[in-house]
């Protein structure tokens, strides 16, 4: 029997990606997002199974995650309800055990407190941060906790660390680093696709267990400057 996948934030420019990637490696496929956002899904009528609902809805992630192999989850910090805190642990509790579990994120969180970064990223983060806090339109701070709470789970899990995203046409698989600061990854841009193309590879590369790889396009001049130098 194939494997069974889920994709938590299925509806976004990001959640779509995962699925067309899934769907290609014969993945059968499950989707939540929002009641309202099912309609983006169109394109994979017939293909997919659609739970609509809050992502951070414990009972919609225990129905849509049940029986799969793999969950892979869209963070997204959006309001003030603590929106991806809830989703990470609605997600946690209910996988099954041993499920591999790919979370989403950006370059600002960090595992072991060991990234490094440009002066450029830390003004742009910190003003933001608090304008979006102040707004209550995203809340950073939640994303931390979320990843946060993953680190600490005994799940087989990877935090796949986005830099600048861009739309466009694949370049294929994304470079990857340990720690933000890595030369390799200085261009900061990778194209949406081929994040999503590295989540979905993730879900087999037992060597991403336990990792956050920071990642980067292939493409991008410090990638192609620094290639085969894995930090
Ligand atoms: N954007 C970047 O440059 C960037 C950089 C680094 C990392 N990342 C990471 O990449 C991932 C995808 O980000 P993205 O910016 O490319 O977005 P995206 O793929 O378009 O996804 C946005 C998600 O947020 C949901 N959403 C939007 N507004 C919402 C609201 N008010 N309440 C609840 N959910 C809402 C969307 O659901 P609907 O379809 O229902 O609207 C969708 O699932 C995230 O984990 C992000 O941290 C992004």
């Amino acid at each position: 029997m194939g494997k069974k996948l889920c994709v938590i934030g299925a509806s976004g420019k990001l959640g779509r990606h995962l699925v067309r990637h899934a769907l290609d490696r014969g993945y059968e496929v499950v989707g939540v997002c929002r009641e309202k956002s099912v309609p983006k899904l169109a394109e994979f009528e017939g293909r997919i199974t659609v739970i609509p609902g809050p992502t951070d809805d414990r009972a919609v992630i225990a129905k849509a995650v049940n029986g799969c192999d793999a969950v892979l989850t869209v963070l997204v910090p959006w309001g003030r309800s603590h929106l991806a805190t809830g989703t990470a642990q609605a997600v946690l509790d209910h996988a099954r055990p041993g499920a591999r579990l790919i979370f989403s994120c950006g370059w600002h969180i960090t595992r072991d407190g060991k990234d490094v970064y440009p002066w450029t990223f830390k003004a742009y983060a910190a003003v933001f941060g608090r304008l979006a806090k102040l707004i209550r339109l995203v809340d950073v701070d939640d994303q931390v906790e979320a990843c946060r709470r993953v680190f600490a789970s005994d799940t087989r899990w990877t935090v796949v660390r986005g830099s600048d995203l861009e739309d466009g046409e694949s370049q294929g698989l994304p470079v990857w680093r340990g720690h933000v600061g890595d030369p390799a990854l200085a261009s900061n841009r990778t194209r949406r696709v081929d994040y999503a193309l590295f989540m979905v590879e993730a879900v087999e590369d037992d060597t991403l267990v336990h990792e956050a790889p920071a990642i980067v396009g292939r493409l991008t001049p410090s990638a192609l400057a620094h290639a085969g130098r894995q930090a």
